[in-house]
C-alpha cells in the first residue's frame, strides 16, 4: 500500500508533533524533512559546501545531536534558498514518500514541490507568538538560553525566509487542510489531522 501524507507549515506549529502522531496512528513511516535542511546546514556551518554537503548528506547524518540548535536552524534555512541543494535532496523524499506501507513527510514544500499527487495534505500553522512561546519551551527544556523576544524575531525571520523565497517557497497546497493549532491543544490537533488523513483512505 502506497499512502502518502504531506504535512507543511511553519517552524513550531505543530507539523513534527502531528506528524509523529498520525505516523504511528496507521502504521506509516514518518520523515521530518526539516532535518535534511539541518544536516546540510550543520555541515556549511563546519566549513562545507553547500551543494556538495547535500549532494553528499548521508541518511545516518539526520541523527546527529545538535541538529535542533538556533544556530542550526538559522544556518538550514539559509541553504534552503538554494535551488541545487533543493534539487540534491528530492529523490531522498519522494522515494521515502511512495515506500510500500505508507508515510508522513513534513516541512515546507511537501504538498506544493516533493509530493504534488500525495494522498492528504495538511498546513499546519499557528500565530507567531504561540509559535515562539512553544520553541522557547523546548529550548528552555533542552537546557539553552534563549529569551521570548530573540525566539520571535528568529521565528519571524525565517517565516519571511521561507515565504519569500523564489524557489519551492512555503504556502498551504490549494487542496490542503489548513489546521491553525494556535488556541489547540495537542491532543486536538492531531484528532482533527487524524480524522482528515483517514477521510482520505
Ligand atoms: O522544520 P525545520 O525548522 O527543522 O526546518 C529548518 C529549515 O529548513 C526551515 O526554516 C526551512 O528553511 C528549511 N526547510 C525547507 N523545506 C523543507 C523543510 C525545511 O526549506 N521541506
Amino acid at each position: 500500500m502506497i499512502f502518502t501524507v504531506a504535512i507543511d507549515g511553519p517552524a513550531a506549529a505543530g507539523k513534527g508533533t502531528v506528524g509523529r502522531a498520525v505516523a504511528a496512528h496507521f502504521g506509516f513511516a514518518h520523515l521530518d524533512t526539516g532535518l535534511l535542511y539541518r544536516a546540510v546546514g550543520a555541515l556549511v556551518l563546519k566549513g562545507a559546501e553547500p551543494v556538495a554537503a547535500a549532494r553528499g548528506l548521508v541518511p545516518e547524518a539526520l541523527e546527529q545531536p545538535g541538529l535542533r540548535s538556533p544556530e542550526v536552524a538559522q544556518a538550514a534555512s539559509e541553504v534552503a534558498v538554494i535551488p541545487e541543494v533543493r534539487a540534491a535532496l528530492l529523490d531522498f523524499q519522494r522515494g521515502f514518500a511512495r515506500r510500500e506501507g505508507g508515510a508522513v513527510l513534513d516541512g515546507r514544500d511537501i504538498g506544493t514541490v516533493i509530493c504534488p499527487e500525495a494522498e492528504a495534505k495538511l498546513f499546519v500553522t499557528a500565530s507567531a507568538e504561540a509559535r515562539a512561546g512553544r520553541r522557547l519551551a523546548e529550548l528552555i527544556e533542552a537546557g539553552l538560553d534563549a529569551s521570548f523576544d530573540g525566539v520571535l524575531a528568529d521565528v519571524r525571520a525565517r517565516d519571511r525566509r521561507d515565504s519569500e523565497r523564489a524557489e519551492a517557497p512555503m504556502r498551504p497546497a490549494e487542496d490542503a487542510y489548513v489546521l491553525d493549532t494556535s488556541d489547540l491543544s495537542i491532543e486536538d490537533a492531531v484528532a482533527k489531522a487524524v480524522a482528515r488523513v483517514a477521510a482520505r483512505r
